[in-house]
């Protein structure tokens, strides 16, 4: 072939495969095939236990050659992968966490899944990883909760936790950015996340994250690195970390899988995101919106540990709490930085969390009008 046929045939051939590829993301079809029998009976309503049973079918998508290649819908199964699958030994591994619920009626509803997809393409992008297209996360989700649908429990406070995660998965130990992918959606029922108000360590020895780095992202490090401290909390009798910022220890940032709130006088105030630190929770950017409804005065900035100190020493410290996707809004009894305990008002006397959490609730229920179109409809 003479060169200039050589050259013409690539020139020809690479808006070829821009096209195939496009034509691959935007019509991937889901391929289904389901259980031949469920196994909803070992779903007991009364006692779910959170993470313990998944639902028949989970949906799965590989990403090979620059494209997203398949994606089927298929009974829960394991896995099979070899032993040098480079997210097990790299941690090239992110993920979401999404919620649905069941209307009056029954009917099944997403809590603003387009939210979780933007993050986990956040994530995604700082973990070189490929983006997941909204026909593969949105209709994959759809298609999935659709045919799952009796899996979402209608006892009071339940719903169908939803986990999308991505993996590398070339089979390869040299450490580089991986080429081949897997996508990946499992749901399994949940109850009530937290039965008691949560008691808080504020965390000044160890770091969750640090400017540069991939705190904002729900990669599988920052859950993989936070065991350790968690451990050694729980042994003193503490049920989660407050985190403080890397350099002074003295911003709080949040809490481990939940963006941290607290009332001081009839201010709500939440650390902000201007860093790349924290999360951007979907339940915290909620309850931001649902405050500033109710008139409530939200004030998202830098907040230390001495200026929540001073407001506990002033009878200031109305109220303390976490949000986040499984546990909705938890309550916090009590903060413990170095010898100093700060123990919240009784909770009957709280003006601001117990409106909002039932506000979210009835929301995400479907008792009231979805005026933020927050629900996505199955
Ligand atoms: C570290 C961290 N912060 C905050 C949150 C709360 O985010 P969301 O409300 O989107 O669940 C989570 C849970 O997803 C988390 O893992």
């Amino acid at each position: 072939m003479g060169i200039f046929r050589f050259f013409a045939k690539i020139y020809l051939f690479y808006p070829l495969t821009d096209f195939f590829l496009f034509m691959s993301v935007s019509t991937l079809d889901i391929k289904v095939t389901k259980v031949a029998k469920s196994r909803i009976a070992e779903l007991d309503q009364s006692n779910i236990q959170f993470g313990k049973l998944y639902s028949d079918h989970m949906l799965v998508a590989e990403y090979e050659d620059g494209a997203w290649k398949s994606a089927e819908i298929k009974p829960f199964e394991n896995l099979s992968l070899s032993p040098a699958t480079t997210f097990m030994h790299y941690g090239q591994a992110i993920f979401e966490g999404v919620k649905a619920y069941k209307d009056p009626e029954g009917n099944p509803m997403i809590f603003r899944p387009y939210d979780n997809m933007k993050r986990m393409n956040r994530s995604a992008h700082r973990m070189a990883m490929p983006d997941v297209p909204e026909e593969l996360f949105i209709d994959g989700l759809r298609q999935l909760i659709d045919i799952d649908r009796d899996w979402i429990p209608t006892a009071p406070d339940s719903s169908l936790y939803i986990r999308p995660f991505m993996i590398a998965v070339d089979e390869f130990v040299g450490v580089k950015p991986a080429e081949k992918f897997l996508f990946i959606i499992i749901t399994s029922p949940a109850g009530p996340y937290y039965a008691n108000p949560v008691s808080i360590f504020v965390q000044d020895q160890y770091v969750r994250a640090f400017p540069g780095g991939i705190g904002f992202t729900k990669a599988a490090g920052n859950y993989g690195m936070s065991m350790y401290p968690t451990m050694q909390i729980r042994k003193m009798g503490y049920d989660q970390i407050l985190w403080t910022d890397g350099f002074e220890h003295k911003y709080v940032q949040e809490i481990g899988t939940m963006n941290f709130f607290v009332v001081i006088g009839d201010k709500a105030i939440t650390p902000d995101l201007k860093g790349d630190t924290i999360l951007e929770g979907v339940t915290r950017d909620s309850v931001i919106a649902l405050l500033r409804e109710k008139g409530v005065t939200v004030e998202e900035r830098q907040i230390s540990i001495d200026e929540i100190a001073e407001a506990y020493k002033a009878g200031q410290l109305k109220e303390a709490f976490g949000t986040g996707t499984a546990a909705s809004i938890a309550p916090i009894a009590k903060l413990t930085y170095h010898d100093m305990l700060m123990e919240l008002p009784p909770m009957t006397e709280w003006k601001i969390m117990n409106e909002l959490k039932k506000g979210l609730s009835d929301i995400r229920y479907g008792l009231v009008a979805d005026t933020h179109d927050w629900m996505l409809k199955v």
